[in-house]
């Protein structure tokens, strides 16, 4: 599988599609996920940057693998945080964008298990980049301004 790329990709743009059924497809598209993410230095990816219009995302923040199905983030903390993000979607692109600095996270595990995660710092705005992406909204969309030059970034 390849990375989707590009502002005006459509593909990027689609809502994605709760997973029903943690099959064989699911396990294989999660280890894909984290090949192509840790490949390109990534820091997260969700399924739709490699075409695939599921509810599924991955992390790798502080060393830590982690994969995320269906996740759905029921609470957000009132203080927020800025941090310059950029995305594998979105090469060369950077800016600055202010998210809540923790939030609660419900998902489901690889293994099917019911997940609740309180995340902050750099994991749960990884989380919320990537939540993001699964509703068809780009971190360009949230930027105070946008950037586009290369450099060594976070990229999510
Ligand atoms: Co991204």
């Amino acid at each position: 599988m390849n990375l989707i790329t590009g502002e005006n990709n459509k593909i990027l743009r689609q809502k994605s599609k709760e997973v029903t059924q943690i099959d064989q497809e699911i396990h294989l598209l999660i280890q894909e996920m984290k090949k192509i993410m840790i490949e390109n230095n990534g820091i997260g990816l969700a399924a739709i940057q490699l075409g695939i219009p599921k509810r599924v995302i991955v992390t790798y923040v502080n060393d830590k693998f982690r994969a995320f199905i269906n996740p759905q983030i029921i609470k957000f903390s009132p203080e927020t945080s800025s941090l310059i993000e950029g995305c594998l979607s979105l090469p060369g692109y950077w800016g600055e964008v202010e998210r809540p600095e923790k939030i609660t996270l419900r998902a489901i595990s690889e293994q099917g298990k019911k997940i609740k995660l309180k995340a902050f710092g750099l994991l749960a705005r990884v989380i919320q980049h990537e939540v993001d992406h699964l509703n068809g909204i780009l971190f360009i969309d949230k930027a105070k301004e946008v950037h586009k030059e290369s450099g060594k970034l976070n990229v999510l």
